[in-house]
């Protein structure tokens, strides 16, 4: 769409007469204000300064950067989820368009996790992780946020309190007995890590906050209001497999076999987070799945056994 210089004088009179602005001083503003730039827009210094390394050990700097990739990217996830939770009239091209895009960014993060595997120098990494205790990625709010916004509720409680949590259960209760909570806690006494005592007095109150927020409005919520055709649509019934088997599956594996990697070598290392992690992170344990029931009985007994790397595609 292309104006006249008239025109779009015009257009700019009647925008600022609705708001009671004088366009004589924003036309002015226009003439003293500086270019934008790549730098300023893009905030080019913010981003790279961020990085606070706790040593000496360059590969510290692979580990808080590529950290920080992944919050991005968390951030841009969230925000497409966001347009599907607030979407009046959902419709299918819309829905199938805002996931296809949230599972490009989770297929980014888990093609690009070799980064942690393989970029880092073990003795660098046992170095500079001996400097992060207590601290863990199992802090990041924003990946809880990604799985309330997600799956209804039930799918991310512990395996072995779903029949004691339906819909009437507070939502404190049911955060008391999320899955995740099983990381925070010392197995022998039941009593909270510093790891979680600190996540919560920081993150809790946003936590209840947005898992109401998302109780009605996450993704298979409202994959669920979808007509039952195009709920039915193969290419739309794919796409949610493929999210599901990356974010729970192939990302879970892969952040598994990297924590193997250090943490394995050498017998009495421990996470920093103080997990027990070689049960906690593994697929097969957590069978964690946002979508349930778009998987067979025997593909979620398998869950995190087969099939690791590519899910099976529905034919029909
Ligand atoms: C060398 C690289 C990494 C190692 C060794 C590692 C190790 C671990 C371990 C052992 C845990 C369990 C909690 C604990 O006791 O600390 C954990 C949890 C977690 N980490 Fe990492 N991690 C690495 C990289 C990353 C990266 C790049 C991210 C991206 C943000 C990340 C995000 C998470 C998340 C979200 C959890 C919680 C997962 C859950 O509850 O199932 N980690 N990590």
């Amino acid at each position: 769409m292309t104006h006249s210089t008239e025109e779009l004088l015009n257009l700019l009179k009647d925008k600022y007469l609705q708001s009671g602005d004088d366009l004589n001083t924003h036309l002015e503003g226009l003439l003293h204000a500086k270019p934008v730039t790549y730098w300023d827009y893009i905030q080019v210094n913010s981003i790279l300064s961020a990085q606070t390394p706790r040593t000496n050990e360059p590969d510290e700097m692979v580990f808080i950067v590529y950290h920080q990739i992944n919050e991005l990217i968390f951030k841009m996830i969230l925000w497409e989820i966001d347009q599907v939770a607030v979407k009046e009239k959902l419709e299918i091209d819309f829905f199938a368009e805002k996931l296809s895009r949230i599972s490009r960014y989770f297929d980014l993060l888990s093609n690009s996790f070799e980064i942690m595997t393989k970029g880092m120098d073990v003795q660098q990494y046992m170095k500079f992780r001996t400097t992060l205790t207590p601290a863990s990625g199992f802090q990041s709010a924003q990946y809880r946020l990604i799985e309330f916004a997600s799956t209804e509720l039930i799918n991310l409680i512990d395996n072995r309190f779903r029949k004691t949590i339906d819909h009437n259960t507070p939502f404190e209760h049911a955060y008391d007995h999320l899955y995740w909570q099983a990381a925070g806690k010392d197995h022998t006494t039941g009593k909270k890590s510093t790891l979680i005592r600190l996540f919560e007095e920081k993150y809790m109150d946003d936590f209840i906050t947005f898992m109401k927020y998302y109780h009605k409005t996450n993704l298979w919520s409202r994959y669920k209001e979808l007509p039952e055709a195009a709920q039915q649509n193969l290419k739309l019934k794919n796409t949610m497999r493929h999210y599901d088997h990356t974010v729970n599956i192939k990302w879970v594996m892969y952040h598994y076999q990297t924590a193997a990697k250090y943490l394995k070598s050498s017998p009495e290392v421990k996470a920093t987070g103080g997990s027990d992690w070689q049960k906690y992170m593994h697929p097969k344990y957590q069978k964690r799945i946002f979508f349930p029931e778009l998987w067979t009985t025997e593909e979620q007994e398998s869950w995190g056994v087969d099939n690791l790397n590519n899910h099976p595609v529905l034919a029909n």
